[in-house]
């Protein structure tokens, strides 16, 4: 194994493979939502970032709108969402991947809610959705070569006239040996083996700073976790002609 003064961006994740066992596959997406509560740090964002942007955004335009980009099996979104309707906002929320199967599973989960779904890359999506309040992203970043990280903020930006943020794991030797031990617990999935490959594909602070300079702020929130927040870039108006709000 190399060591973890770089980032290991070449290396691939199970799940990304179109011939994966399905079966391990979902397996992989309900257990990310075990997961993603014990180690993504939500609850924290919510509070301090999603849940003021959509309160400024309800405010101003009557109904405040969330965006997942890369909603992989959707728990996260479906949490936000969730937390928002229970915090009286006005809120509608989409969940956007290019995976169709994870947009399948995530579908499922938000069967009882009024989530949507768009299927397709953060491009995709601007030319499909009408500006956000809020755009979140969860363990999107780690995904992505150097090349595409620029082109992944800025559709980011673009889809929000509020603010961004994404949670992405931080790379250290302790992350993966936390994650080493912790993973075993995830069977029939590929959510240590991925877990840990994305760990090694992951940012230091310091290199996601520098990749973004002066247009975001990276705070590591915990000794295994990064937190990126931008302004959006989207104009305030809502499109009417499209009838989403009247
Ligand atoms: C590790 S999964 C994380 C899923 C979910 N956010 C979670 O935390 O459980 C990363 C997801 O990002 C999606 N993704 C990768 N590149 C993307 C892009 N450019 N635009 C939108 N989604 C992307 C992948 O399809 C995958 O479902």
């Amino acid at each position: 194994m190399s060591g973890f003064g770089s980032r290991a961006w070449s290396l691939t994740e199970r799940m990304d493979d179109p011939r994966c066992d399905g079966v391990r596959l979902n397996r992989t997406y309900a257990q990310f939502g075990t997961l993603n509560r014990l180690v993504s740090a939500w609850r924290r964002a919510y509070v301090r970032h999603v849940r003021p942007a959509l309160q400024a955004g309800a405010a101003m335009h009557g109904r405040a709108r969330l965006v997942d980009v890369g909603c992989g099996g959707g728990d996260v979104t479906l949490r936000l969402h969730d937390w928002a309707v229970r915090d009286g906002i006005p809120v509608e929320t989409f969940g956007v991947d290019p995976d169709g199967r994870a947009l399948a599973f995530a579908q499922g989960r938000w069967r009882d809610s009024s989530v949507s779904g768009v299927e397709g890359w953060v491009e995709d999506a601007i030319g499909t959705l009408p500006p956000a309040d809020m755009v979140v992203s969860n363990h999107v970043l780690h995904h992505l070569t150097p090349d595409e990280l620029p082109g992944f903020l800025d559709g980011c930006r673009r889809l929000s006239r509020g603010r961004v943020l994404h949670s992405d794991l931080l790379r250290s030797r302790l992350s993966h040996a936390g994650f080493s031990f912790m993973g075993l617990a995830f069977r029939g999935s590929f959510v240590r083996e991925d877990g840990l490959t994305s760990i090694r594909r992951a940012f230091t602070r310091q290199e996601l700073q520098a990749a973004v300079g002066p247009a975001g702020r990276v705070e590591a929130v915990t000794p295994f976790r990064l937190w990126l927040t931008q302004d959006g870039t989207a104009t305030g108006a809502d499109h009417d002609a499209n009838g989403w709000f009247s």
